[in-house]
């Protein structure tokens, strides 16, 4: 049984799309063990205790930098045994330190196709850019901001009419089902790193 802690900021609908996942048998032997806030009003964190998963909230001001923050973190996790870090819409870049704890355990889900518009506002800059095509991406986590090894990928096509929010919504449809199944692939030993590639078992059907 994967140990998995999920690493929130706010709304925390992919926390749900995972918590569903685990239950209905869509992630197989794996167990959310703590959901984890930057932010005390996340709803995420309503979402969590709703389901009845414990939760923790580290506060970015009562910790003198982003290092002693970090390290507070990862001896939290370590002390829950953590296996996987998943991070769904935390919104906080993590330290080197944090990275190397958790090497190739980290993963991210971005509102674009990476490499493009990485960052805080993906919708937005990639409709402000005016591509026809944009997506969503799992992806582990390095040190760079939004730039570790690709696991998966899905593309949508940009409407005419798009609003942020109209866009917003289908790619969050798109990451409701990615992110999932991303960690699916993990837990079952699915993904394979070599370099900065990502390379998934071809019998994991419509995949390879
Ligand atoms: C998601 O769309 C995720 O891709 C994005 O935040 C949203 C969180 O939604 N993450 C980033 O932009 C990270 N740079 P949620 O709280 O409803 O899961």
């Amino acid at each position: 049984m994967k140990r998995i802690a999920v690493l929130v900021s706010g709304n925390g609908s992919n926390l749900e799309a995972i918590i569903n996942a685990i239950n209905t048998g869509r992630i197989t032997n794996a167990k959310i063990v703590v959901v984890v806030s930057d932010k005390e009003e996340a709803y995420a964190l309503v979402r969590a205790e709703k389901h009845k998963i414990p939760s923790h909230v580290f506060r970015r001001q009562d910790y003198p930098s982003r290092e002693a923050y970090d390290r507070a973190m990862i001896a939290f996790l370590q002390e829950k045994q953590v296996d996987l870090v998943v991070m769904a819409g935390f919104m906080r870049l993590v330290t080197p330190e944090f990275v190397a704890a958790f090497r190739h355990r980290i993963m991210n889900i971005h509102p674009s196709l990476l490499p493009a518009f990485p960052g805080t506002r993906g919708v937005a800059d990639a409709l402000a850019y005016g591509v026809k095509v944009t997506g969503c991406t799992v992806h582990f986590v390095d040190e760079g901001m939004d730039t570790g090894p690709i696991i998966l990928q899905e593309a949508i096509p940009v409407r005419p009419d798009d609003t942020v929010e109209s866009l917003q919504a289908r790619i969050h449809t798109l990451e409701h089902r990615l992110y999932p199944q991303a960690i699916d692939l993990w837990v079952r030993g699915k993904i394979k790193i070599i370099g900065r590639r990502c390379f998934i078992d071809e019998q994991e059907t419509g995949l390879a």
